[in-house]
């Protein structure tokens, strides 16, 4: 693993660029006769989203959502907030949610459940990386870019303190950097 002065690399950029391939090409397929909206969740979401939507070969839309769970701590706190909603109707739309990771999945089971309400054709969920070993809810992730152990990862749009967020590979931070 490639060590850098802000951590060590866990996915280099490389690599990170032909998992979005492969992800857009499945995507493609799967959403093929559907009416597209990919829905960010801000800030993190938006490297990926935006390197994501360009290898996804179809008309489709975009809106975004800002909400605050962690604030400026490491932890959740578990509570969701809306800060920003979508600008639009999802009625009859298929919308995949874009995120940078999920972590505990209180975060997206609870912006899911709202969509869920708003009548959409359906609901699926796009991650970068996946905490699979940090789940406090049981949640459906329909595609995951990697599996991550639980490690504190800044780079490719996450974030410590809202720093790091530009870095091009997803490291692990230096500890003596927290
Ligand atoms: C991150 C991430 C998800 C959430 C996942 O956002 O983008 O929204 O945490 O965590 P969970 O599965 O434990 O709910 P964060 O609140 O750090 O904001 P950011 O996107 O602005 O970095």
């Amino acid at each position: 693993m490639g060590e850098t002065s802000y951590g060590k690399i866990l996915i280099s950029e490389e690599q990170i660029r032909n998992r979005i391939k492969e992800l857009g090409a499945q995507i493609t397929k799967d959403y093929e006769d559907k009416k597209l909206l990919l829905v960010g969740i801000l800030n993190g979401c938006v490297y990926f989203m935006t390197d994501l939507s360009r290898e996804i070969d179809k008309l489709l839309q975009i809106d975004f959502m800002v909400v605050s769970s962690y604030g400026s701590s490491t932890s959740t706190s578990g509570v969701v907030k809306i800060i920003k909603d979508l600008n639009r109707s999802i009625e009859g739309f298929d919308v995949l949610i874009i995120e940078d990771i999920v972590d505990t999945g209180l975060t997206l089971s609870y912006i899911k459940e709202v969509l869920e309400a708003r009548k959409p054709n359906s609901v699926k969920i796009c991650t970068l990386v996946n905490k699979i070993g940090r789940r406090k809810v049981d949640i459906d992730v329909d595609y995951v870019g990697f599996e991550i152990p639980d490690e504190f990862i800044i780079g490719y749009g996450m974030d410590y303190a809202e720093k790091y967020r530009n870095l091009k590979d997803v490291l692990i931070i230096r500890p003596e950097l927290i």
